[in-house]
């Protein structure tokens, strides 16, 4: 991500990082400000997801003994990432669904040294015993009355559907993101989960990540200045031949590296071409490589750029952008897809002065806004994916969600990316990045509670602590005995619809904005759950008739 930086000035900037996160729980100079919550991650940072637990606010002993019973819906590569990073005491999963045979049976196996654990590396051997497999989800929903959860792995144009279908048939739904396929759909989401009273949360995962916490509480202390640029990339090179290389027998075109076309496994293809349009895809490409076609896919900046936007709109202070341009094109493969495989995304967002009022409605500052570059390419990976935040006083860059770094701006040309820094209190009591930072004292206390904070060993990426959150509100929502109660103890996922929605119409918006080739003002109404506006009115599901 941060092309030119040496390893030493690596780990500088992450000493940097993991300092200032303990001088602002309290671990360095006394002077700067201390959090409550950060005064509770500290104390309870021992284990990781104790933190995780304390810091998100949610507590083991009220679902310890009575996990919520769940089942998965699309058991496909991202259904093994939550199945191998679920925490059982919270969500115990009881039943499955899928239409293709191959993932029926690698659910349970999982896959040997990876996050796909498989059922049985969790609930033993006879994990088949313990776990259902259905191939209709309806018929699930009929008859399995017990399950209380439903969490979504499915393609993008069945997240709808089978969120409305689970929360009416009285199920909590996790679904995975992008949260629907046009923001009509978003809309009826959120409409469906109030009239049933479910809990629906999106599994936007960086807003469970610490890594993604200590950093907002970094930008948030002000000591980046003002920001005004932010620069997010994904960038990955697929131009290899893939293992075994051959040619796609569809298209004639060689066979790539390119995870987005994986190959279809003879298995499936046995079982399901025969009824694959009852199944309600047009054919078996379009049912294993959905990521690629329109209908079923929302491309690059649905599957790879919301996570990034949704990223920068929280350091931003989970603002919505002003308005974005863009192009992107099938420039590179030769084969029948229908998405772009570059993208290159402006978006403008509003600076900290933009706004007069903090409803966000008066503008003060018309021209202080913040410019956010998004690109996602698939023939280079020079730099592979993360976010930079470039202030005035300093650079923040995070980096394949597993590792943040700070760096100090210094006058008079020097670059700051050498230098170990702090944060001390500066004039008037606001935090300021400081090259005082000795190898010993508060700086080192501080870096101490901060690598603590941070943990040891690999960072979460957030699904885990997402995923006991959402059993979480499930069980708090249900201890409570009358509505009065329960709108009390209503509480909502980090990233529930709402917010989930926004990062919908970001990247359906950037998708519009690069098809039509024009800038597209963002209109407030656009992110209101029960207005009718949206960006995309024209985007209608295509039915596939059998
Ligand atoms: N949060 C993240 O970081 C992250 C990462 C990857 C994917 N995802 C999201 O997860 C979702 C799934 O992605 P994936 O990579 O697992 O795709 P995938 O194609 O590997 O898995 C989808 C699964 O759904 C099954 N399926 C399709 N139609 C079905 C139906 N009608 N009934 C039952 N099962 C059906 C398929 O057989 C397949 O096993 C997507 O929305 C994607 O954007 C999120």
């Amino acid at each position: 991500m941060a092309i030119d930086l040496t390893s030493e000035q690596k780990d500088i900037g992450k000493a940097n990082f993991e300092r200032a996160v303990g001088s602002l729980a309290g671990g360095g100079d006394k002077a700067v400000t201390r959090r409550d919550f950060m005064k509770g991650l500290v104390s309870a940072a021992a284990v990781t997801p104790v933190a995780a637990a304390a810091y998100f606010g949610y507590e083991f002993s009220k679902v310890q003994g009575k996990p919520v019973k769940a089942a998965l819906i699309g058991a496909g590569d991202e259904g093994g990432v939550l199945v191998g990073e679920h925490n059982p005491n919270y969500l115990e999963f009881v039943a499955i669904c899928d239409i293709r045979p191959t993932n029926q049976k690698r659910i349970f196996e999982g896959q040997p040294n990876h996050i796909r654990k498989g059922f049985r590396r969790i609930y033993g051997e006879d994990a088949e015993k313990k776990i259902q497999v259905f191939d209709d989800y309806k018929k699930m929903l009929d008859e399995r009355k017990d399950i209380e959860a439903v969490v979504i792995a499915l393609p993008l144009h069945l997240h709808a559907p089978a969120a409305i279908d689970c929360m009416k048939a009285g199920k909590h739904v996790l679904c995975e993101k992008l949260m629907a396929w046009n923001v009509t759909q978003c809309k009826d989401m959120i409409q469906t989960a109030e009239d049933t009273d479910r809990i629906l949360a999106i599994g936007h995962q960086r807003h469970y990540s610490l890594l993604y916490a200590h950093g907002l509480e970094v930008l948030k202390s002000g000591v980046l200045g003002d920001i005004k640029h932010i620069r997010a990339l994904w960038h990955r090179n697929n131009s290899w031949p893939a293992d075994g290389g051959g040619k796609d027998p569809q298209t004639g075109q060689p066979m790539l590296r390119d995870s987005w076309r994986p190959p279809i496994a003879d298995k499936d293809r046995a079982a399901l071409e025969s009824r694959i349009r009852q199944l309600g895809y047009k054919n078996m490409e379009e049912l294993v490589r959905w990521r690629l076609y329109n209908r079923t896919g929302g491309g690059l900046m649905a599957e790879l750029g919301s996570h990034q936007l949704d990223a920068c709109s929280i350091f931003l202070g989970k603002v919505h952008p002003l308005a974005v341009t863009g192009y992107g094109g099938k420039i590179f493969y030769h084969d029948d897809r229908e998405v772009e495989d570059h993208v290159f995304v402006t978006f403008e967002f509003p600076g900290k002065n933009y706004y007069g009022d903090p409803g966000r409605k008066e503008i003060k500052d018309k021209n202080d806004v913040v410019i956010v570059t998004y690109s996602s390419i698939n023939t280079n990976s020079f730099e592979p994916y993360g976010e930079c935040v470039m202030g005035t006083r300093g650079t923040l860059v995070v980096e394949e969600e597993q590792k943040a770094m700070l760096y100090q701006e210094r006058g008079g040309g020097v670059v700051g990316r050498s230098t170990a820094v702090t944060v001390t209190a500066g004039g008037g009591g606001q935090p300021v990045l400081d090259a005082s930072a000795t190898s010993g004292g508060p700086a080192r206390q501080a870096q101490a509670v901060g690598q603590t904070a941070m943990g040891s060993g690999p960072v979460s990426r957030g699904y885990r602590e997402e995923m006991e959150h959402f059993a979480y509100c499930i069980r708090m929502h249900q201890q409570a005995e009358s509505p009065d109660e329960k709108t009390r103890w209503r509480l909502e996922p980090r990233c529930h619809g709402k917010v989930a929605m926004a990062d919908a119409i970001i990247a359906l918006t950037a998708n519009l904005a690069m098809k039509n080739h024009e800038r597209i003002e963002f209109k407030s109404e656009w992110f209101e759950p029960k207005s009718n506006a949206v960006p995309d009115p024209k985007m209608i599901p295509e039915e596939v008739k059998a």
